[in-house]
């Protein structure tokens, strides 16, 4: 499967586990990965699956390198129907109003342009006992294998 794995980071953490999903899944799968600074909304390609993986910062914003896609969608206000993605986020329950509220806005942001979110959207924290990608890695492995399931469904 065409997998496609989106971040937005301040800090680097979401980069450095896109790129260890990125490499454990690309084994099995066709895998690129980018930062959101990098990405416009008119790149959004529905073929493949999208992975986004996102901090939150400030108070529960966005990352800086997510900011500047988000503001481009809703510029944009593209129809996003036929896009498939689930979302992974990374945030701190030290921040307890506004834990991981950064990737539940990408969420909804993608969701709101019509694009199907796929499984439940995981968040780790960074006060917990896990590291990410003890979590990550096998959250990418059984969203995919749902993707995966669902493009051979009959509609
Ligand atoms: C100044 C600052 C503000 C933050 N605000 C939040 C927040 O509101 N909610 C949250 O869940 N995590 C928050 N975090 C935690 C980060 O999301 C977490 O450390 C994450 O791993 C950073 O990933 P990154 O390096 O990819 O940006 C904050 C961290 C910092 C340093």
């Amino acid at each position: 499967m065409k997998i496609r794995i989106l971040y937005g980071t301040e800090t680097g953490n979401a980069e450095m586990l896109a790129e260890d999903i990125e490499a454990h899944l690309a084994a099995d799968h066709e895998v690129s990965c980018a930062n959101l600074s990098d990405v416009a909304p008119g790149d959004l390609d529905p073929e493949p699956f999208y992975l986004v993986v996102s901090s939150t910062y400030g108070e529960g914003e966005l990352p800086a390198s997510a900011q500047p896609f988000a503001a481009a969608l809703e510029a944009a206000r593209p129809d996003l129907s036929g896009l498939r993605f689930a979302v992974f986020g990374l945030g701190d329950s030290e921040y307890e109003e506004t834990f991981n509220e950064g990737s539940g806005k990408l969420a909804q942001l993608l969701a709101g342009y019509g694009a199907r979110q796929f499984g439940e959207r995981l968040t780790h924290d960074a006060s917990g006992p896990d590291l990410p990608e003890d979590l990550a890695l096998p959250w990418a492995e059984a969203v995919v294998a749902l993707a995966e399931e669902m493009a051979g469904a009959p509609a």
